[in-house]
């Protein structure tokens, strides 16, 4: 297992349930973290991370929804905002870092639109709809306001998936270690 795997905070954790300040100002500290969060995910194979899941209570995210070993196509969201969130309800089985070893199927919807600064300063806005995108831009930005997949869940289907966490856990799990559904 690749040694980054330390660097992610793993549930139960209160820096995972906490709401995350603004960025004020593009520091080189923030270019340092922003660094640090994609370095991360790209060693742990996950699509996306968010300020938190590295300790950091800030509002920034990681994403890349469609990397292979020769092309990276990262995209940094420094205070995202989810603009609109419409379109049918679609359930997708999402994974997370903080949660090792389990997946869990969520329903969201399937049409989003965000805008949040890049590490320029410049305003930009992403769309996505009915794909991997849709659905990682709402689970990172979810987690800028303490809110983990398994909020999601309804109590019962929610303790039971908690269980499994704590097995897959207690049986080694590291952070981008899934389960198959
Ligand atoms: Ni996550």
């Amino acid at each position: 297992m690749h040694p980054d795997t330390e660097d992610i905070v793993v549930a139960p954790d209160e820096r995972l349930n906490t709401e995350c300040a603004s960025i004020a100002e593009i520091t080189p500290e923030i270019r340092e973290l922003a660094e640090r969060m994609l370095e991360d995910m790209y060693a742990t194979e996950g699509c996306g991370l968010a300020a938190p899941q590295v300790g950091e209570l800030v509002q920034m995210v990681v994403i890349d929804v469609d990397y292979t070993d020769k092309k990276r196509n990262p995209y940094v969201l420094i205070n995202p905002e989810i603009i609109t969130a419409d379109g049918e309800e679609r359930e997708f089985p999402e994974g997370c870092l903080s949660f090792p070893g389990i997946t869990v199927r969520i329903s969201r919807p399937s049409h989003v639109v965000v805008h949040a600064l890049n590490l320029d300063g410049e305003l930009m806005r992403y769309e996505a709809e009915n794909n991997l995108m849709a659905v990682c831009l709402q689970h990172e930005i979810d987690h800028l306001h303490g809110v983990t997949m398994l909020d999601h869940l309804r109590p019962l289907k929610r303790a039971a998936k908690m269980r499994e966490f704590q097995d897959a856990l207690a049986a080694g799990a590291k952070p981008g270690d899934t389960d198959v559904e």
